[in-house]
């Protein structure tokens, strides 16, 4: 049975990275079914709406993003302008959106928490549950809604911190997930730190698990990147695109690259085969060892896969994907884990060259470095999913419950 996932994408970051999170799903399914198969797993994120086979469906779907005709995202888009969400309706990811999936205003909450929460929430919250609801009808057994969402502007923050609270009233079984992108410093939205503290209460309360990622932290892993490309040419950095841009110069697109590998990672297990999947559900219970200390650091090894990599013997071996995992530079948001106490842990590796063995082997290596909290000393858990990214034979996500989050999160709400 498929334990389906549905994206709620809301405001104009939200929408940003979900945009680029189902364009590169799309692409890795389609890399690794070139016969164009609709596997079975796939309807964990997708809906194929060809009703003339019965699963287990096995349908032609896509060589690429060109032929998803038949192909639905479980997913329901929430803005309060409506530019973002009709450049995706009317971009090469049309047919995978339909209209009753989306909603849109006219104005949008003027970076204003408590417009989104109090004046769009009540306007808009049933239409927009009669949405989810439409999309939970469609699900065999729904796993967990996954809330992409910022916490700089109105609407993210405030109709964000809305549809937590409805979900939390109306889905309680259901894992909620939230990936919000706190502003940075040098954020040109004067009132982000209001609407990310507001915002931030919000998920206390009403998630189950937070993905915090810290837009200070993408462009510097953007920025290391970029040093090292100069040394390897071939390396794979997202081109700066001429879209909008975050303050530091750097282009939205690639920074939300960086955010869109992290949901598939995340989302691996669902989507492909491997000898330790890990559902969504599994992590949290791990993860999580008190209902409110769900905040988590979360961290890529690499933190890219773009098409040409550096050259074979370049390519970081497993052990160095353990190392490098758990630095600081490598972390989404700002902190250092190795200097705090680990409260859980989990290593979710995708690439089919190693065995549960390795695996095991480098984490025995990493307890020595890593300050595991006195009553979890054995908080590690291991994922295993045999299929790599797009374009890199391996990579590995770490997800940490680290007391150095709490520092993360105070500097800026
Ligand atoms: P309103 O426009 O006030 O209705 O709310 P909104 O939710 O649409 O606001 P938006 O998502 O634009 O939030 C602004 C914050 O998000 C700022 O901190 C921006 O730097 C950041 N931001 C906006 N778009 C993106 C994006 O595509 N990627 C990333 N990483 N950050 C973004
Ligand atoms: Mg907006």
């Amino acid at each position: 049975m498929p334990r389906e996932i549905i994206t709620i994408q809301c405001g104009q970051c939200g929408n940003q990275v979900g945009c680029r999170f189902w364009e590169l799903a799309l692409q890795e399914h389609a890399a690794f079914n070139p016969s164009g198969v609709f596997y079975f797993s796939m309807s964990s994120l997708f809906r194929n709406m060809d009703t003339r086979f019965k699963p287990p469906r096995e349908l032609p779907v896509s060589d690429g993003i060109s032929k998803i005709k038949d192909l639905e995202a479980r997913a329901v888009l929430v803005d309060m302008e409506e530019g973002v969400v009709n450049q995706l309706l009317k971009g090469p990811l049309s047919n995978l959106f339909k209209s009753r999936q989306c909603i849109t205003g006219i104005s949008g909450s003027g970076n204003n928490w408590a417009h989104g929460h109090d004046v769009y929430g009540p306007q808009y919250g049933e239409a927009i549950l009669e949405k989810i609801q439409s999309e939970a009808e469609k699900c065999e057994s729904l796993q967990s809604f996954n809330i992409l969402h910022s916490l700089g502007g109105g609407t993210g923050s405030g109709l964000g911190s809305y549809i937590m609270e409805a979900l939390h009233d109306n889905y309680s079984g259901v894992l909620r997930i939230s990936v919000p992108v706190f502003p940075s410093k040098d954020d040109d939205v004067v009132t982000s730190p209001y609407n990310s503290m507001l915002a931030v209460k919000s998920l206390v309360d009403h998630a189950d698990c937070v993905l915090p990622i810290e837009n200070e932290a993408l462009c510097e892993i953007l920025d290391k990147m970029e040093v090292r490309k100069l040394r390897s040419p071939t390396l794979y950095v997202p081109k700066p695109s001429k879209g909008k841009k975050h303050p530091s110069g750097k282009g939205f697109d690639a920074m939300n690259e960086i955010v869109a590998n992290l949901l598939l990672h995340l989302t691996s297990s669902v989507r492909f085969d491997g000898s330790l999947n890990v559902d969504l559900n599994e992590l949290t219970t791990n993860l999580v060892p008190f209902p409110k200390l769900h905040f988590l650091m979360s961290s890529m090894s690499p933190a890219l896969h773009g098409p040409s990599h550096e050259n074979a013997a370049q390519l970081p071996t497993v052990n160095q994907l353990f190392t490098d995992v758990i630095l600081h530079k490598n972390q989404l948001v700002k902190g250092n884990p190795l200097a705090c106490t680990y409260l859980a842990s989990a290593f979710l590796f995708r690439g089919s060259q190693s065995n549960v063995s390795d695996l095991s082997a480098n984490i025995c290596h990493l307890r020595q470095r890593m300050k595991m909290v006195h009553w979890n000393p054995e908080g590690f858990k291991i994922g295993h999913c045999f299929r790599p990214p797009l374009h890199a034979p391996q990579a590995l996500l770490c997800l940490a419950n680290n007391t150095c989050i709490r520092a993360g999160i105070h500097s800026n709400a």
